[in-house]
């Protein structure tokens, strides 16, 4: 169990990239999907730059299963994974180059899981990951993942990803701010009962206009690209009293 640390709690920075009508992945699309241009990367390998750890849902890591590094090659964020963990080596598998292209990469990996494997199921994973056993309660898992982070001495957490993580962080009053690329794309897509849907910024239940989180624009760079107009925001996230 990770020790409580003295230092204040991180700050959770979403970062992601959504077509206009907030689609962050396309329907029909298998594997990853670039939306934004190499100005909207250049921005995301700079806030790597900045970040001490990167949480991702199990997901987004699939599709991405590798380390997260910025431009400064010398710099490792930690990375942390949320499964509910079900059948381990398939959801977060020991294979991925995360756990298998370690040598110059020594910064741990926390894995937030619902279901804790057995110590025969984690043997093929480095010692460097350590594995955090979620509960049914969702509010004790979110103060969880902040005390793992902020034992690490995590100040800035950047938050990747996918919706699904979005619409838990969001729901669990812990995503402070985000960076979100609006690209100059209309895909929609998102829909239920099709077994191929688009995904969306904000995955889960969602909310009524009165339960959404505050949301206050800090910036926002706008620039052309050879599909439009594409714009970086910055926002400011607060939420009502009693969430
Ligand atoms: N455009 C962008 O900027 C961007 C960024 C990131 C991702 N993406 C895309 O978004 C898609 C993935 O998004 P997504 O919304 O489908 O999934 P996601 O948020 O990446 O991952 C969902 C998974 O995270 C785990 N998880 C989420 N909440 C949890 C909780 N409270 N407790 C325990 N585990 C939890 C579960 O993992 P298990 O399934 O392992 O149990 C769940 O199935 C991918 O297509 C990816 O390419 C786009």
């Amino acid at each position: 169990m990770p020790v409580v640390s003295t230092s204040p709690t991180p700050t959770f920075i979403g970062c992601l990239a959504a077509s206009i009508d907030g689609v962050i992945h396309p329907v029909r699309t298998p594997g990853y999907a670039q939306l934004g241009s190499d100005t909207d990367i250049a921005h995301l390998l700079t806030l790597r730059d900045g970040a001490d750890g990167v949480l991702v849902g199990g997901e987004t890591f699939r599709e991405y299963p590798s380390h997260h590094q910025g431009h400064n090659k010398n710099h490792v964020p930690i990375v942390g994974v949320m499964t509910r963990g079900n059948n381990i080596h398939q959801s977060i598998s020991p294979n991925a180059p995360l756990f298998t292209q370690r040598q110059n990469y020594p910064a741990p990996t926390l894995i937030f899981t619902k279901t804790m494997p057995t110590e025969a199921e984690k043997a093929p994973y480095p010692a460097t990951v350590e594995w955090v056993q979620l509960s049914d309660s969702e509010a004790d898992n979110a103060a969880l993942v902040a005390r793992c982070f902020q034992a690490k001495q995590a100040k800035r957490v950047l938050c990747e990803g996918g919706g699904e993580l979005i619409g838990w962080l969001l729901r669990q009053a812990l995503l402070n701010e985000l960076y979100l690329t609006q690209c100059p794309l209309l895909l929609g897509g998102v829909a239920s009962g099709q077994v191929d849907t688009a995904r969306p910024l904000v995955g889960g239940p969602g909310f009524n206009k009165g339960e959404s989180p505050q949301m206050t624009l800090l910036s926002n760079n706008c620039y052309e690209t050879t599909h439009g107009t594409e714009c970086i925001q910055h926002w400011q996230i607060r939420y009502n009293k009693g969430q």
